[in-house]
């Protein structure tokens, strides 16, 4: 199986949307997951700049899928998806 790929996006605007409280998933993701799941943080994805109004930031990437107003548990759950259907 290959490895789930988690960026979380450090960009300043997904930062003040509540990104700084996606940190603790360095901290969870490998204690959960182990090696399964490889977690890295990433400059500004590209995404809250394409519509700012409304923009749903903060954004984190699991593989392809991307989850908006990202919560911790909104990660996890997008990853036990992923996980669950390989
Ligand atoms: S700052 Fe996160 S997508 Fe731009």
């Amino acid at each position: 199986m290959e490895k789930i790929s988690v960026k979380v996006c450090t960009g300043t605007t997904c930062f003040v949307m509540g990104g700084a409280n996606l940190q603790e998933l360095h901290d969870l993701i490998p204690r959960k997951y182990g090696d399964k799941v490889e977690v890295s943080g990433s400059p500004c994805l590209g995404l809250c700049s394409i519509n700012w109004e409304y923009s749903k930031a903060p954004y984190v990437k699991v593989n392809e899928a991307v989850v908006n107003e990202a919560t911790v548990e909104k990660v996890l759950a997008e990853i036990d998806k992923q996980i669950g259907n390989n």
